[in-house]
């Protein structure tokens, strides 16, 4: 069973001031083994958040727990698992509830992806894309929900994709869970507000991070090279947009640009990427 947090009876809406403090935020990351995840649950620590960190590689925790010891912040706890898994999400919960006393704010960033023509993958690639990028953070969410209502200036991170403005071809099952993840991101931002629980969709655009070695198919494409922003940068855009109380954050140019031409020129966009499917054929 899940325990109650400690201030579970202060639940109205708590909109504690044009920014959001995060010392002593009590936060649950996860995708914090590597990339984008990792490089936030540090700049959290960093700026005296209390962290749980999650991700399956329980080696690589213990390093991030100890780069966090390195930092001025605050100590970072950590537990191994796959996302995918309710006992395990239950587990998580019940872990920062425990450790914190609580919970404030929950950034979704585990993801993975798959390269290839739709009608050359299975069944599985999708089921397991689906699983990992979409039903888990939304479940995670949902699974959060109790302990958030309770929670000191509440707010939720899913970090999606400019993926999910306009689909490319060879990432259907990708961008198929993305578009979700944003669609999910409008729906709870509106559902959650008067519960002041805040909702930041983070989208990112190429991003160094080992998310290209881990494909669960297919290989690194030539679009995604070169001119990547970092992890760490890509990091700190996102805490300050959560500090900021925003609701959308694409971080960097090229995502922004991105997203412009998807909302501007959608056809456009389909023409040039026909245009490349035929000559790589
Ligand atoms: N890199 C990019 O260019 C890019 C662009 C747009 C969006 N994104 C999004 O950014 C987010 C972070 O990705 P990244 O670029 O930082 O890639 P990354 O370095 O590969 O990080 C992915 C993280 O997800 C975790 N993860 C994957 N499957 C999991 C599972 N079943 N259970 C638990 N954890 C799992 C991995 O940990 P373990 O392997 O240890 O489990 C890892 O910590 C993802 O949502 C991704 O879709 C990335």
């Amino acid at each position: 069973m899940i325990p109650q947090p400690q201030d579970a009876e202060h639940h109205a809406p708590r909109r504690l001031g044009w920014r959001r403090n995060l010392v002593g935020s009590r936060v649950l990351v996860t995708g914090a083994t590597s990339g984008v995840g990792r490089a936030i649950a540090l700049e959290l620590a960093r700026r005296g958040a209390r962290v749980l960190a999650t991700g399956r590689r329980g080696e690589r925790l213990a390093e991030v727990a100890e780069a966090a010891a390195g930092l001025e912040g605050s100590p970072l706890l950590h537990a191994a698992g796959d996302i995918t898994s309710p006992i395990f999400r239950r587990k998580l919960i019940h872990t920062a509830i425990e450790h914190f006393g609580g919970l404030d704010l929950v950034v979704a960033a585990a993801g993975s992806g798959a390269i290839g023509r739709f009608r050359d993958a299975t069944a599985d690639t999708l089921t397991e894309i689906m699983a990992v990028d979409f039903f888990a953070p939304a479940e995670l969410v949902r699974e959060s929900l109790p302990a958030l209502l309770a929670g000191r200036d509440p707010a939720i991170v899913l970090v999606g994709s400019i993926l999910g403005y306009h689909p490319l071809p060879l990432h259907a099952e990708y961008c198929a869970a993305k578009a979700a993840l944003r669609s999910l991101a409008g729906t709870l931002r509106t559902e959650l507000a008067a519960d002041g629980i805040g909702v930041l969709l983070a989208s990112l655009g190429p991003t160094e991070s080992e998310f290209w070695n881990h494909l669960l198919t297919g290989s690194r494409p030539g679009w995604s090279r070169g001119r990547a922003m970092s992890a760490a940068r890509t990091a700190r855009i996102i805490v300050r947009a959560i500090v900021w109380r925003r609701r959308e954050v694409l971080p960097g140019w090229r995502a922004k640009g991105f997203a412009l031409l998807a909302r501007l020129f959608p056809r456009l966009i389909d023409r040039s990427l026909r245009h490349r499917m035929r000559r790589s054929r």
